[in-house]
């Protein structure tokens, strides 16, 4: 499989965010990444429901939504009316996470578990099999634009021979920092799925950013 790219739409211009989702649709994306954050489980709030709702009406791509909240199980069946194709929920805000990608699933959306920076892959061993995206942070989760974090590519790599171990399919996500520089060698290391928000909102030409990220060839 090629890889994917799943733009952030919260490097977006939010008053305009039609005409961001319209860009999406006319380019080379595969995903659209929605962030959705509510000022605890990161120091950072940004939007829900009605704006992945408004978000979904313009969209023609899947929605990948990355809910950094605390008690993502209350809020699943919401989410996935709003739109959400994928369901990404943190590790570190789901005690029974076993069940709570169960109820992800029961909704008919894709179920994904992303990871802090300190967290280590293999806490996710004896959940691998249930899960379609592991998206691994290669940010602290709660704000665009960051420096990424080098050793992520540490981390692909013992994914990778995790899901290789246990035979699972889950594809491998990286969120935060990414660009021109680093794509390359983090798909090189295994990543299946880019995410990145500034580098293509605040470049000149968001569609050839796109294209220019699709293209890699490795
Ligand atoms: C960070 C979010 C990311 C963010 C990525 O908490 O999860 O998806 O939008 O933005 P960039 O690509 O600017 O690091
Ligand atoms: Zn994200």
């Amino acid at each position: 499989m090629s890889h994917l790219i799943a733009p952030s739409v919260l490097a977006a211009n939010f008053g305009q965010l039609d005409h961001a989702v319209e860009m999406l649709n006319q380019s080379t994306a595969d995903w659209i990444h929605v962030d959705v954050m509510d000022g605890r489980f990161v120091p950072n709030i940004s939007f829900g429901f009605p704006v992945l709702n408004a978000i979904q009406k313009t969209a023609l791509k899947p929605l990948d939504v990355h809910l950094m909240i605390e008690h993502p199980e209350l809020y699943i069946e919401q989410f996935r009316a709003a739109g959400a194709d994928v369901i990404s929920v943190h590790y570190e805000a789901c005690p029974h996470l076993h069940r709570t990608l169960q109820q992800i699933k029961a909704t008919g959306a894709k179920a994904g578990v992303a990871m802090n920076p300190h967290t280590p892959v293999s806490l996710l061993s004896d959940i691998i099999q249930d899960i379609d995206v592991v998206c691994l942070m290669s940010v602290n989760p709660g704000f665009g634009g960051q420096k990424f974090i080098q050793h992520t590519y540490q981390k692909i790599k013992e994914l990778k021979a995790l899901i290789t171990a246990k035979e699972a399919t889950c594809l491998i996500e990286i969120d935060g920092g990414v660009n021109q520089e680093n794509a390359p060698l983090l798909l090189a290391a295994g990543a299946d799925v880019l995410v990145a928000g500034s580098f293509v909102f605040q470049s000149a030409n968001p569609p050839e950013t796109i294209l220019a990220l699709k293209q890699i060839i490795l």
